[in-house]
């Protein structure tokens, strides 16, 4: 922890890590002491606190704290102490600290926005960034003042996200999975189209835990908000047609396939030439079905399974009969035993092996930062309480990750 107005913040990322089940040492600079006070991080992580290299010189506890940890994690970091960690100064227990680890390193920003933005801020998030940390945030928002801008600490739950992924096992080490994502556009002129709300958030999240998990991902992506995870290789598509190519060109020789893409249903049959004008009156726009393509998996896969020992041709669109498959049922349906049974005949009539259900009633799911999910599979429904679309993400990964390895849970790394 590091001396800003945010540390109130860390409490939370404190509190949340030991409800995960982690071992937490709370190392504050003497200006985060100033923002909360020793008592209250020791009672939080339940752990001695090291606030100085001094209090325990015969120990040098700063160097055997760094030995034990899987990952650290600096909430908040301001400009000051970053720019410490650039240069590799160590003149208290959090910097010495940082020296001495070879952990994984994750930093929360939070400063003004005129000190993030000063070239000696931008030079020593470089050079750190370089040197393999993670950055979380900053976000943009209310600063500590009446002011705003880019600075605000990331969310805990985001920083705690982060924090779980670099603890979690690599367990889709030497896996091949492909995940769609976005919404896709079907055109009805050389200007509009038919779309829907997707961001492609919860799907490009599903393709940054799995490639931190260690699997190969391919990400097909169709119209995302967001600039696309980096470390992942990328297929741009815009109509639901596009989608299927792609699909079919990637998912045959895949371990695990997770269409999370909104896809349209319907497409315009004939796509007017430059722009219809309103002066020629209302358009008629008919609409023709898409190809479903998770049924279209779903199928081919029980055809694989049926021809025991066939493989199927490169590029035929087909997958590998023991190819884990994963739909997204977004429903408007509040009532969780009637999405579940939603859900449940999604999973027969498409033959996959999971539906991540979740209810859009509320209007509050496309674009959002969280989810709240049932994941349906033969076995029953489980349910994935609000969170980010990161740890939703786990949740699913954790689910397929099993039944993948054999049906019993990876035990998770000792913290
Ligand atoms: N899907 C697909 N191809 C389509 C439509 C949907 O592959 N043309 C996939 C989505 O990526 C998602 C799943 O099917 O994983 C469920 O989509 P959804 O629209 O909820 O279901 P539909 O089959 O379209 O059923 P309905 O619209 O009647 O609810």
């Amino acid at each position: 922890m590091t001396g800003g107005i945010a540390a109130y913040k860390a409490c939370e990322v404190v509190r949340r890590l030991r409800e995960a089940g982690l071992r937490v040492t709370v190392a504050p600079t003497a200006a985060a002491l100033q923002f909360v006070g020793e008592p209250t991080w020791a009672a939080l992580s339940g752990e001695p606190v090291l606030a100085s290299l001094w209090q325990d010189p015969h120990d040098v506890s700063h160097v055997q704290v760094a030995a034990d940890l899987s990952v650290a994690v600096v909430a908040p970091a301001t400009a000051h102490t970053i720019a410490r960690m650039a240069s590799g100064l160590a003149d208290d227990g959090l910097t010495g600290t940082l020296l001495a680890a070879t952990c994984p390193v994750i930093v929360a920003p939070a400063m003004h926005t005129q000190m993030w933005e000063h070239p000696a801020t931008r030079d020593n998030v470089a050079r750190l960034a370089r040197r393999g940390v993670q950055f979380i945030g900053p976000q943009t928002g209310r600063l500590t003042g009446a002011d705003s801008g880019v600075g605000r600490l990331a969310e805990p739950e985001q920083i705690v996200a982060a924090v779980l992924a670099a603890v979690r096992p690599r367990d889709l080490i030497g896996r091949r999975v492909l995940v769609t994502a976005g919404g896709t556009r079907e055109p009805i002129d050389d200007v509009r189209f038919i779309g829907n709300h997707s961001s492609g958030r919860q799907g490009a999240a599903c393709a940054e835990v799995a490639r931190r998990r260690g699997a190969e991902v391919v990400l097909i992506a169709a119209n995302l908000a967001d600039p696309p995870p980096p470390g992942i290789a990328v297929v741009d598509v815009r109509t639901a047609a596009d989608l299927a190519r792609a699909v079919a060109d990637h998912a045959q020789d895949c371990d695990a396939v997770i269409m999370a893409a909104a896809v349209a249903d319907f497409r315009p049959r004939t796509i007017a030439s430059g722009k219809l004008s309103k002066s020629s009156g209302s358009p008629p726009v008919e609409l023709v079905p898409t190809e479903d393509v998770l049924a279209a998996l779903g199928r081919s896969r029980t055809e694989q399974r049926r021809r025991a020992d066939a493989v199927p041709p490169a590029g035929s669109g087909q997958v590998a009969r023991a190819t884990y498959l994963v739909g997204f049922a977004a429903e408007s349906q509040p009532e969780p035993a009637a999405l579940i049974a939603r859900a449940r005949a999604k999973l027969l009539s498409k033959g996959v092996d999971l539906i991540v259900a979740n209810d859009i009633s509320g209007g509050v799911v496309f674009g959002a930062e969280r989810n709240h999910v049932w994941l349906v599979d033969a076995s029953g429904a489980v349910e994935v309480t609000l969170r980010s679309k990161s740890l939703v993400a786990e949740a699913i990964w954790d689910k397929v990750a099993q039944s993948m390895n054999g049906g019993s849970p990876q035990p998770s790394e000792a913290v």
